[in-house]
């Protein structure tokens, strides 16, 4: 993929829209004259030398690729003729089939990363349309190679699904690290050493699972074969609900992401 790629990014101003952006430059999938960001209401002062407008159309019309980031409630009053060119969606809970008749282009890609784009660790689930074009596909792979890593998949389920598990997914580790900091602070550790404590534990084991990319019952039982603290400590978690609740909120966050594309 050459840097020629003119890419339009329409909430660009916004945090996944400016993750994508910082990405694909330091990659140089795009030289920053043919990066064109949108904005609503302030016009930011990141990125010098790309093209920032608050006219939609104009970002549309200069843009060979034009990637849709604004929030889904504000999707519908979004006015944006894509004249048949690549749109790319990574808005949540909005169908393929509606970003196509509503922005007139027949070749929609839509796409599901997460806030850790802004790290290039990002996992990011896509599928495309039935126009959509080989170059096409490779042109999402490289803008989402550049966020982490991506992965075509099969239907639009499986993108409502991962919204929850990979869209929502750096929220359940956060979730467990607050639980585990807010029982250290109550055991009577210094709040400074149990976030450090924690923060490490987190980053240290995204490191290990990154280098040994090991399945997760895999390492899990090899922390129960110790039959130590970890064991006791997993197999009281389980007791209490642990499994269930996971699946629970993962249950939740699908429903939520099918309603989202009702609404
Ligand atoms: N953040 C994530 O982790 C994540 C993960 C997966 C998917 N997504 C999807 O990514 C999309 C963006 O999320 P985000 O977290 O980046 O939200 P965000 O920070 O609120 O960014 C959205 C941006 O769109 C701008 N905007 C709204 N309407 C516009 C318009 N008509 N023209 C130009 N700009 C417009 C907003 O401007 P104002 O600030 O002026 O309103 C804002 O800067 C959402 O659809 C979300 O479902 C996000």
């Amino acid at each position: 993929m050459s840097a020629s790629l003119r890419l339009g990014i329409v909430g660009g101003a916004g945090w996944l829209g400016s993750a994508i952006a910082g990405a694909a430059l330091s990659a140089e999938l795009v030289r920053a004259e043919n990066l064109a960001l949108s904005y609503r209401r302030t016009k930011p002062d990141r990125f010098p030398g790309v093209f920032w407008t608050d006219d939609n159309q104009a970002l549309a019309d200069r843009s060979d690729v034009i990637m849709l980031s604004v929030r889904p409630q504000d999707w519908p009053s979004l006015e944006l003729d894509a004249k048949g060119k690549l749109v790319i969606s990574v808005m949540a809970g909005i169908r393929m089939a509606e970003i196509g008749e509503k922005h007139g282009t027949g070749r929609v890609v839509r796409t599901l990363p997460n806030a850790a784009a802004e790290v290039g660790k990002s996992f990011t689930p896509w599928i495309a349309s039935g126009d959509a074009t080989e170059l096409d596909r490779a042109t999402v792979r490289a803008i989402f190679g550049a966020c982490g890593v991506e992965d075509e998949v099969g239907s639009e389920r499986d993108i409502d699904y991962l919204t929850g598990l990979t869209g929502s997914g750096p929220a359940f580790p956060a979730l467990l690290a607050d639980a585990m900091m807010r029982d250290a602070v109550a055991f009577g550790l210094a709040p400074e050493v149990a976030r450090r404590a924690v923060n490490t534990v987190l980053t240290g084991t995204g490191r290990l699972l990154e280098l040994n990319d090991a399945s997760p019952a895999d390492t899990v039982e090899a922390f129960l074969g110790y039959r130590g603290t970890t064991a006791a400590a997993i197999e009281t978690m389980r007791e209490a609900g642990f499994d269930k609740a996971v699946a629970k909120g993962l249950a939740a966050a699908f429903l939520r992401s099918i309603a989202m594309g009702k609404a």
